[in-house]
């Protein structure tokens, strides 16, 4: 559910359509990635101390497995976890899935998840030069630590110096020489771990003999991201590209979870979080995470514990920005970690190209780095035409010259890139310049071709020279050519950034940083640095940050359970758009705002809670209040005043709106008393706040508001930060029923030839005839249950009937809750099907994430058990977010027509 966060560059800057195809339904069940079989059970380590003596000295594992043996439940033990207070328990494989609940009734047993599959990293695109002989310097690498007041800091000579920070990602290169050329005590990268070697995919497939190969040695020459979150925080200044890291000075431990490629599953993460807290990290960074929408996974469990403990936990927020809102990433939203939001770099070190034949200033590509090309080369345009829409999408005509002699001109629309690229690159060509057609100047994914963007403006012109009948050549200087391009969304929340709350309303993203068109280290066979964006590229800074802080304040828990509030407080406002009057971000995006280090390490003043949320409609708290402590030395006075950000319209017709979700400018009214402050030194004063939603809007549209209390003087300021919702989130529709995905309207059944079944049908289950079960969540749920009844069953269903037939399962996934035989929330049932708990909505993208699907391809229980003969119907029921899972009222359901089994 989870992967290194990276963005995807859509290829061609057109919406993603939003319809799917009956015949992208494969016979296989795709729901939630939990590895089958697989469960992480925690056990109570109240009464238990390692190597006591005592009468009863067993440890608390074995009275577990004890209580297995007796009811003979057949398992396997894979993994243990000893760390009484954070986490104790083990992964177990069970022989029989169903046999969870069972586990769950023995005494000492506190939780048991399901393991989850965290996917491949998102390709991106990247920028990489030949080697650290390439001459260029991009010419202003520190921008972000200005933007942050890092540099301040590094001015004053505060650079982590005493600091560890524990990094969990794909490994280092530290034979990189600006992360210390070596590994081990006395070097950058103290130390660390490889849970998984380089083979490691971390297959979902259960009959995949991937499995880890660990070993002691983290290094990662094939992967790279890692590598380039290593820099972020840890790069040594006087390298070929003046880069430094935020806290250059501390060590870093290195925990390998991912292998070159591939997959992770949830419980190596625990084990990483874990060993990294054992070995003693101040700080742990975490660049990675999956659309959840819970806080409730093993890993988001065990980074808030570790949290809790006074260690500070950086956790990206996710690349899922253009999904909309309520999609907030595990483990990123783990209750006490710090999950962090990116912000775009306000220049981006681009390179230019000279033209000759023609006047013109020297144009910008986008590229950190030179285009590898060292010829003067003239220029081709396969159109001249500055309005076309499909500029060689189609295979090019015979009359085309051998393209290998030019730079090839073209312009961007209606066809992904690399179409446009092979039909050039099937006559030769071999360097491409793609202007822009308006959609925006930045990186694009050009696969393995020599293409770069360039504005819209540029092209138009070369373009019509051309047409002019001017001969033009063109030269990509190899040095002295980069330029610090001002971006224009730059200082902005990166769009990608994904959204929060979470579904139990907990403050996601907490706090911006730099994480756009980041320039830093990389593995050095893949070359040695790279420029990357995403929240995977925020986070490691706010590490950084972290160290910084704990370096100046002090290295103990009340800084690190304070490092939040502190930072949250201190933080520095981003609004919505460039447009004047437009409103702020939404905190849900921003979440406190863009970090500002020096502050936050300087600071006289502390404001706590940096936090105040209302909750929604049903739970609503209105009263808060808030305490300023002055640490100076002199009296302080404040005057606090109240900046509303946009209201998130997080849903449109019912369905969440996609990214960049709509703003409105109606805002809540906050009141405050008092409204200014005298405060000594040594003494704090407190106010009391009352927040009332914004009037006017639409609860259907699931308004989100948001917005800070400024507590500030001429010298110095501070803010809090509310967050509620202007609904109650028990009204939010959580099944899709609509036709707007599949042309159908779903929950559907659908039968081997992926025809929607809608009379009543018998299934043999021999080859693929077997039902195929398709739904959509509009909205997470906590409890997901489909169940076989009785075909005749009286029972009112939330959702519109239709007459469908179906039956699915798959044994192996579920995740049965305990229940009453043949009943749950008083309705009669024949057996479960397929069960799981805090499912994450679907997306509106058809990657995987758009649809969930139960294929039931054998005619069995959850359990294994058959399933008789006979005429049945599925029930499948969604509890609504905040529902009572004992009441069947606060279910979404829906009932299926009849199938019949007959195998
Ligand atoms: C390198 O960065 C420093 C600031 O950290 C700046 O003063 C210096 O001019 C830069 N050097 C080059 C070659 O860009
Ligand atoms: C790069 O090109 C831009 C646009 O013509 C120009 O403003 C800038 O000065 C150039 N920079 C360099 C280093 O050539
Ligand atoms: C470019 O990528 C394609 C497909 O990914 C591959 O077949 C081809 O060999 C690659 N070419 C080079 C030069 O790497
Ligand atoms: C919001 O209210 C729900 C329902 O009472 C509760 O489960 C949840 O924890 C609350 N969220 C926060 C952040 O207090
Ligand atoms: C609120 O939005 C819903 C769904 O778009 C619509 O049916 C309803 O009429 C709206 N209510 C008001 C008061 O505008
Ligand atoms: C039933 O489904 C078939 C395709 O499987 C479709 O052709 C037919 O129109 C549907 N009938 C109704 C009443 O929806
Ligand atoms: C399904 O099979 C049963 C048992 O053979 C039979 O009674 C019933 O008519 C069949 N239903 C359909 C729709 O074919
Ligand atoms: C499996 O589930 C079915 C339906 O709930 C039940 O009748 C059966 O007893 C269960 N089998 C086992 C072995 O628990």
């Amino acid at each position: 559910m989870a992967s290194v966060f990276l963005p995807l560059l859509a290829a061609t800057g057109a919406a993603l359509a939003a319809k799917f195809s009956p015949s992208d339904i494969t016979h296989s069940t795709t729901f939630g990635n939990i590895l089958p079989n697989k469960f992480i059970v925690e056990v109570d380590s109240a009464q238990y101390i390692p190597g006591r003596r005592a009468i009863d000295a067993r440890r608390p594992h074995d009275v577990v497995y004890e209580h297995l043996q007796q009811r003979e439940l057949l398992y396997t033990v894979d993994k243990e976890f000893d760390s009484p207070g954070l986490f104790t328990g083990s992964v177990l494989t069970l022989d029989n899935a169903h046999d969870v609940a069972k586990v769950r009734e023995i005494p000492g047993v506190k939780a048991i998840r399901p393991v989850t599959i965290i996917p491949p990293p998102k390709p991106t695109k990247k920028y990489v030069p030949s080697g650290p002989s390439d001459p260029q310097v991009p010419a202003d690498s520190e921008s972000t630590h200005i933007i942050t007041n890092v540099d301040k800091l590094h001015a004053q000579g505060i650079l982590g110096q005493g600091i560890k920070i524990g990094i969990i990602d794909t490994g280092v290169d530290y034979t990189n020489p600006s992360l210390g050329g070596a590994f081990g005590a006395g070097h950058k990268i103290v130390g660390g771990h490889d849970f998984v070697g380089d083979a490691y995919n971390g297959d979902i497939d259960p009959t995949s003999t991937n499995s880890p190969t660990p070993d002691n040695d983290p290094l990662d020459q094939c992967n790279g991201h890692g590598t380039h979150v290593a820099g972020i925080i840890g790069a040594d200044p006087g390298n070929p590209f003046n880069i430094s890291g935020v806290a250059y000075q501390a060590s870093i431990n290195a925990y390998r979870i991912f292998g070159c490629s591939g997959s992770v599953s949830d419980d190596i993460i625990v084990e990483a979080l874990l060993q990294g807290y054992n070995d003693g990290n101040d700080i742990l960074t975490l660049s990675l995470g999956g659309s959840d929408g819970w806080t409730e996974s093993s890993s988001s469990v065990v980074s808030s514990r570790i949290a809790a403990a006074g260690r500070i936990v950086t956790i990206a927020a996710g690349n899922d920005g253009a999904v909309g809102s309520w999609y907030s990433s595990s483990p990123g939203n783990a209750i006490n970690a710090i999950s962090v939001a990116s912000l775009d770099n306000t220049i981006i070190p681009l390179q230019n190209l000279t033209v000759s034949g023609v006047t013109h200033d020297p144009i910008t590509y986008f590229s950190a780095l030179p285009l590898p090309v060292k010829d003067t080369l003239p220029l081709y345009a396969i159109s001249k035409d500055v309005t076309i829409t499909d500029d060689a999408c189609n295979p090019l005509p015979d009359s085309t010259p051998d393209l290998s002699k030019y730079v090839v001109l073209v312009r961007r629309g209606s066809c992904a890139f690399t179409q446009k690229l092979g039909n050039i690159a099937a006559k030769g060509g071999k360097v491409t310049l793609i202007y822009d057609n308006g959609n925006g100047f930045a990186g694009i994914e050009v696969g393995n071709y020599t293409a770069v963007l360039i504005q819209a403006a540029d092209g138009t012109f070369l373009a019509q020279q051309l047409a002019a009948g001017k001969q033009i050549s063109v030269t990509f200087p190899q040095s002295g050519a980069s330029t610090s391009f001002p971006d224009p969304h730059g200082g902005l929340i990166s769009d990608f950034t994904t959204y929060g709350p979470s579904n139990d309303f907990h403050f996601k993203p907490a706090i911006a940083a730099p994480g756009g068109n980041i320039l830093s280290t990389y593995p050095v066979p893949m070359g040695t640095y790279a420029v990357l964006s995403g929240t995977s590229m925020a986070t490691p800074f706010m590490a950084g940050v972290s160290a910084l802080l704990f370096q100046t304040r002090g290295k103990n828990a009340d800084v690190g359970r304070n490092a939040r509030t502190i930072f949250e407080t201190t933080a520095q406002r981003v609004p919505s758009s460039k447009t004047d009057g437009d409103p702020l971000q939404t905190v849900t995006q921003q979440g406190a705002g863009l970090v500002d280090a020096f502050k936050a390490v300087h600071s006289e003043v502390f404001v706590s809670p940096s936090e105040l949320i209302t909750n929604d409609t049903a739970h609503y708290k209105s009263i808060h209040t808030f305490s300023v402590k002055n640490n100076g030395k002199s009296t302080k006075n404040f005057k606090i005043t109240h900046h509303p950000a946009g209201t998130a319209l997080t849903f449109q017709k019912g369905a969440p709106a996609p990214g960049p979700v709509p703003l409105s400018a109606q805002a809540a009214s906050v009141e405050f008393f008092p409204s200014s402050l005298t405060i000594w030194p040594g003494f704090s004063e407190t106010v009391v706040v009352v927040i009332k939603p914004p009037k006017g809007l639409n609860s259907t549209d699931n308004p989100v508001f948001s917005g800070f209390l400024e507590i500030a003087n001429a010298d110095e300021s501070y803010h809090v930060t509310y967050l509620g919702l202007a609904a109650a989130l028990k009204d939010t529709h959580v099944v899709d029923n609509t036709d707007i995905f599949f042309g159908v309207q779903i929950p559907a059944i659908f039968d081997a030839n992926s025809n929607v079944v809608n009379t009543t049908k018998n299934f043999t289950f021999q080859g693929t005839d077997f039902p195929s079960i398709v739904s959509r969540l509009s909205f997470g749920t906590a409890l997901l249950r489909f169940d076989l009844v009785q075909p005749d069953i009286k029972l009112t269903t939330s959702l519109s009937k239709r007459d469908g037939v179906h039956v699915f399962e798959r044994r192996d996934y579920t995740f049965p809750w305990d229940e009453k035989p043949n009943t749950f929330a008083k309705v009669q049932t024949i057996g479960s099907l397929f069960s799981a708990t805090y499912q994450p909505r679907n997306s509106n993208q058809n990657d995987g994430t758009g649809f969930n699907n139960i294929a039931l391809s054998l005619p069995q229980f959850a359990n294994g058990t058959k399933i008789a003969n006979g005429a049945y119907r599925v029930l499948l029921r969604a509890l609504k977010v905040t529902g009572d899972p004992t009441r069947e009222e606060d279910f979404e359901s829906w009932l299926s027509l009849v199938i019949g089994i007959q195998a």
